[in-house]
């Protein structure tokens, strides 16, 4: 499983970026609407750090009105994915952009249907939301082995995010389960890190490297 993050924050994207793991970045209308810059300036920079897949979402309802902005938004940069909320217009749009030969990322999938039905349009990633479907009593992660399952039976390649991640156990389970990326929020890629064992280990080692014998 690879990892996206998921932010319009710069510093955000260049420290994750430092760290060597970062394939790709997803972003969404809150998420740009926290930064104090435009959405195009914003993509144009995160496309000079990432080379990776950059999610950037339209904000249009009507098929036509995304594929005008999508088409718009996908000149930013070669590697700008178009993502489109899960509605027959969004399809619609996916279908369009496919034969235009531009990368979509269907979002706010909350069912196995929906995401079977985003691939079938075309859509290079589908996008389940694992944290908001656990926030309303469900379980995020049997959507993502769901998923995966179809897809792997089906023979069908649209890559799964795992989206709305928010804690490291959501991240080794949705591993586990068949997603084939992450999109992570910064804070929760720090959280990876974390184990008392870890920072003990370095402690003691520096100790007994402090009273070695010269
Ligand atoms: C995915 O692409 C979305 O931007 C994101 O994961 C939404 O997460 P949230 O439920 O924390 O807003």
């Amino acid at each position: 499983m690879k990892f996206f993050i998921d932010t319009a924050n710069l510093h955000e994207i260049k420290e994750a970026h430092a760290l060597g793991v970062l394939s790709g970045v997803t972003t969404n209308p809150s998420l740009v609407a926290k930064e104090d810059i435009t959405f195009e300036d914003r993509l144009r920079e995160i496309t000079e750090v990432v080379s990776g897949s950059v999610s950037a979402e339209v904000i249009a309802t009507d098929w036509e009105g995304m594929i005008s902005e999508g088409l718009e938004l996908a000149k930013i940069a070669p590697n700008i994915t178009i993502k489109v909320p899960m509605t027959p217009d969004g399809l619609k749009a996916v279908k369009v952009f496919k034969e235009k030969g531009i990368k979509t990322n269907v979002t706010l999938i909350f069912t196995a249907n929906q995401a079977l039905l985003a691939a079938r349009a075309g859509a290079s990633y589908v996008s389940p939301f694992l944290g908001r479907l656990d926030d309303i009593g469900h379980n995020g992660l049997d959507l993502i082995s769901t998923i995966s399952e179809i897809f792997t039976v089906h023979g069908i390649d649209s890559e799964i995010i795992a989206a709305s991640i928010r804690h490291p156990l959501h991240i080794t389970e949705a591993a586990l389960r068949g997603a084939h990326i992450a999109t992570v929020p910064y804070k929760v890629i720090l959280q990876l890190f974390n184990h008392p064992l870890t920072d003990q280990g370095i402690e003691k080692f520096l100790e007994d490297w402090n009273n070695r014998n010269k």
